[in-house]
């Protein structure tokens, strides 16, 4: 959703806030905006659109040098994406500059509360309603150090909502602070500066330590005093400290078009580094992190699995692997809908929710009513110290390293990866595979980072293909067994990156109604199931195949090498290695990825920053 910096230190604040902009811009791009603050007091500038845009306004009349500097980039929720509403928000004396990511969801009564006092708004947003608050509370607080944060805690308590706020008060030129509830904030910690951002990327290039903030905290970061963490009612906290594992190199784009290119490059790495010390030599599986007690394991007798969008089609995958290891009932849905509908759940319920960014409020507001029922709640998520893994009771870290592009892709299939290692786990804990068993699949996991690294040097077919897909209308995408959950992705990657109307099907089902939207030519992927072992399964999807053809289609069909069986009815034919079936969505993903990223590259997209997205949701 929105992006957060913050700084405080003795160099330039203005372009270390820049920079941290530019590595968070995936958060959100509908606007960009900065303020710095010196003796003589505050400078602002902001625009909507991209962060190149405020960057060219910056050319022409730069702000002042300063030690002290916040910046936003924007996904917009209340207001529209305009100059006005790009954050910083001053409060009307313009002594306090704001910036905030979540939604103040009682900013109505509040604006209507500052309204009526007399203050005029500049912008239909919830975020000014704080700037104007912390004006207010400051000049009530009494005199002294923290003075800004003892006003903060006072307005934070007052708001409901999501929130990560930032801000700077005129009358303290060294002093930065901040407060968060159900959004994300991290401090960077170097040496005699202070750095705050949504997540690590916004500083890794100044300093590896952190320091990760609890639910209701409030940070004031001041060159004299340092840091100082408290809660809202202003007990100190301390935060607990991290070193990111990350380094700077790795939030660049390394030579290719687009970090989307990267990142489909690293994932054999992403894969590697996600089994990487977990399996051990004997073939056992080691999950230290899994501070769940083989007893809380055993007595598991339903899983949930729940994510959003490319997260949630990783937990469509580990359905078909989990039920089949383990033999679990396994029920996979979207986060949004989950607590709604009231889940039957229990303390022998584990819920595994599955998030890349660890942020997402859907996954988040799904885990905490887990949370209240009393189920077990175990997360798998890429970004260390976020709020989902920090929440649950227990965690697997996917490895793959900073994801920019907003469209996800080596966190989906180092997700996929660490589903597998969690149905194997809970199998072998559970004395329902014999440790050969494990061992073999193991065995096979470890062949991943392989087989893909072999699909990535087969792709000029493919991105030749999606230059002659540039002006399709629809695309639809069919897939059985593990294969159809790889459809939906396929077409949730097309609609994402290249605006073009996509569609997922179970290959059976498309005969029950949507066959009837296929015409001449309509492009049609097919996800092929290997021909060994679930040999009833390849030769339905083979007839499913001559069914669109049929009625005109021209077929993709994405198949494993050395089957033959389609390719008569095969207009382009995609081979990927040989996997065991329950594995190949790791490996019949990636074609569709570089398929979806050459359409939208065709069509002149960008493909990192697709419109109207943002990598990470921080709102219901
Ligand atoms: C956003 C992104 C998607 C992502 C989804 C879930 O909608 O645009 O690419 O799959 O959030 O994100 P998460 O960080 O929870 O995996």
């Amino acid at each position: 959703m929105c992006g957060i910096v913050g700084y405080v230190g003795p160099q330039n604040a203005r372009d270390v806030v820049l920079e941290g902009l530019r590595r968070l811009e995936y958060r959100g791009y509908d606007s960009a905006g900065v303020a710095v603050l010196t003796g003589e007091g505050m400078a602002t500038a902001k625009r909507a659109g991209k962060l190149a845009n405020l960057e060219k306004v910056l050319a022409e009349q730069p702000l002042p040098e300063a030690t002290i500097g916040i910046g936003h980039t924007r996904w917009a929720t209340h207001g529209g994406p305009t100059d006005r509403n790009a954050h910083p928000h001053l409060s009307a004396d313009g002594s306090v500059a704001v910036i905030h990511n979540g939604i103040i969801e009682n900013f109505a009564a509040l604006r209507g509360e500052c309204e009526a006092a007399g203050v005029e708004f500049a912008s239909e947003t919830d975020t000014e309603v704080v700037a104007h608050l912390l004006a207010a509370e400051y000049t009530r607080t009494p005199e002294g150090p923290g003075r800004l944060a003892e006003a903060m805690r006072a307005v934070s308590r007052r708001l409901e909502g999501a929130f990560t706020l930032v801000a700077s008060h005129v009358a303290e030129p060294d002093t930065l602070v901040a407060s968060r509830r159900n959004s994300p904030l991290v401090v960077g910690v170097g040496d005699g500066e202070y750095f705050l951002g949504s997540d690590v990327a916004a500083f890794i290039a100044h300093t590896r330590e952190a320091r990760e903030l609890g639910q209701d905290q409030v940070v004031e970061i001041d060159r004299q005093r340092g840091l100082t963490v408290t809660d809202f009612a202003g007990t100190p906290v301390e935060p607990k400290a991290f070193t990111v594992d990350w380094d700077a190199e790795a939030a660049e784009k390394g030579g290719h078009d687009w970090f989307m290119l990267k990142e489909i490059a690293e994932q054999p790495q992403a894969i590697a580094d996600t089994l990487l010390g977990r399996l051990g030599d004997d073939g056992e599986l080691v999950l230290d992190e899994v501070r769940l007690s083989d007893q809380e394991l055993r007595d598991i007798d339903k899983i949930f699995v729940v994510s959003c969008g490319t997260s949630f089609h990783a937990g469509l995958i580990a359905k078909y692997a989990i039920e089949h290891w383990t033999r679990i009932p396994v029920e996979v849905e979207v986060a949004s809908e989950f607590r709604y509908r009231d889940p039957v759940l229990d303390r022998s319920t584990l819920v595994v929710v599955i998030s890349q960014s660890g942020e997402t409020m859907d996954t988040l507001m799904a885990l905490r009513h887990a949370k209240d029922q009393k189920a077990r709640v175990l997360a798998i998520c890429n970004v260390n110290g976020s709020t989902i893994p920090r929440e649950s009771d227990a965690v697997l870290y996917t490895h793959a390293g900073p994801e920019i592009a907003v469209a996800s892709t080596k966190s989906f299939l180092a997700q996929i990866v660490a589903c597998y290692l969690v149905g194997l786990f809970l199998a072998q804990v559970r004395g329902v595979k014999y440790v050969d068993e494990v061992a073999a699949i193991v065995d096979e996991l470890r062949q991943l980072p392989d087989a893909v690294a072999r699909v990535l040097t087969q792709m000029e077919p493919v991105r030749e293909l999606g230059r002659s897909l540039a002006d399709a209308g629809t695309i639809l995408f069919l897939g059985r067994h593990v294969g159809f959950p790889v459809a939906l992705e396929g077409a949730l990657k097309l609609k994402e990156l290249a605006y073009i109307h996509a569609e997922g099907f179970a290959a059976g089902e498309l005969k029950h109604g949507p066959i009837a939207v296929i015409d001449e030519g309509t492009p049609v992927v097919v996800v092929v199931p290997s021909p060994r072992g679930r040999s009833v399964l390849h030769s339905k999807v083979v007839s499913n195949i001559q069914e669109v053809r049929a009625r005109g289609a021209r077929t993709i069909v994405i198949a494993e090498e050395g089957d033959e069986a389609v390719v008569p009815y095969a207009d382009h034919l995609i081979r990927v290695p040989r996997t065991s079936t329950l594995l190949t969505p790791v490996v019949t993903t990636v074609p569709l990825q570089i398929l979806a990223c050459e359409i939208a590259d065709t069509r002149g997209f960008d493909v990192d920053q697709p419109r109207n997205l943002a990598k990470s949701v921080t709102v219901e």
